[in-house]
């Protein structure tokens, strides 16, 4: 999730990341977990619902039977869809690069009881092993804050052969018409849609974009196929705790995020 936040603070004694911008989104994750978590834990536990509205994966089915699968999450947060999927059976890995985040990872999974195993490392060079996991997702996670040139072939090397990469995030048109000078989001384009790759507006996180050509380009360099983009909507009558990332009128006549769904053969 965007997070318009201007909170930072450094963890030096972290050694785990290796860009810059990679260490900008930790120092920020670090700082904000704990506001965060008392902010949108409680929509956030309910588990397996993607995005600021909170649609069920029971209604999009984008992930499917998870059960006997090796799963990362990539930008697990607290662990609340990693907790979830080893309900129903996978063997999940949960990675995040925030260890204040993993606190919280750490203890809503003792509290669910459950085994999923958490990771702490930087997304863009993951310390696990070749062709180790049938799916990587993340709802808002390392995908949205990674470099797309290093996030992509570092999925593409731990998938498995059938393997899928499922991932939900602001779009594009989401960053182009928010107003930085103003602090406001608008009904008008206020950036050009090409070369704009990175979006930092020296607060909260810098995040990364590309445009869908390039996205799906991308992909194919890295033997990855896309299945599907599913632009979500809110539904009507709906709430959120994510109440500054885009307004809900906004959202209901513009896709504010999309779910990717990507395989490789
Ligand atoms: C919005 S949270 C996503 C978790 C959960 N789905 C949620 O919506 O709260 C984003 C998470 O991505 C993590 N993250 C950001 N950049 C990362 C990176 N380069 N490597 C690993 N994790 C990263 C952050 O630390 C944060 O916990």
């Amino acid at each position: 999730m965007l997070v318009r936040s201007s909170s930072t603070s450094s963890d030096a004694a972290t050694q785990l990341v290796t860009s810059v911008h990679e260490r900008r989104n930790r120092d920020f994750w670090d700082a904000d977990a704990d506001e965060y978590q008392a902010a949108h834990g409680a929509q956030l536990a309910r588990g397996k619902v993607w995005g600021a509205w909170g649609i069920p994966e029971t209604e999009l089915g984008m992930l499917g039977n998870v059960a006997g699968l090796d799963v990362l999450e990539y930008g697990c947060g607290a662990g609340d869809w990693a907790i979830a999927l080893e309900r129903e059976g996978a063997r999940v890995v949960a990675l995040d690069q925030s260890r204040a985040q993993l606190r919280h990872a750490t203890h809503n999974g003792v509290a669910a009881g459950t085994g999923v195993r958490l990771v702490c490392a930087a997304g863009e060079s993951v310390p696990l092993r070749d062709a180790s996991f049938d799916l990587v997702f993340c709802d808002h996670g390392a995908m949205s804050f990674c470099d797309p040139e290093r996030s992509v072939p570092e999925i593409a090397r731990l998938l498995r052969a059938g393997g899928r990469l499922v991932f939900n995030k602001a779009t594009l048109i989401y960053y182009l018409c928010w107003n930085a000078a103003k602090r406001k989001q608008t009904r008008r384009l206020q950036t050009p849609y090409f070369d704009q790759r990175v979006f930092d507006f020296e607060e909260g996180t810098v995040d990364f974009q590309l445009p869908y050509g390039d996205w799906i380009r991308l992909f194919g360099t890295h033997g990855l196929v896309v299945d599907d983009l599913v632009e979500l909507r809110p539904p009507v009558d709906t709430s959120t705790t994510y109440t500054d990332f885009v307004p809900y009128e906004w959202a209901r006549n513009w896709p504010a995020e999309e779910i990717w769904s990507v395989r490789k053969p």
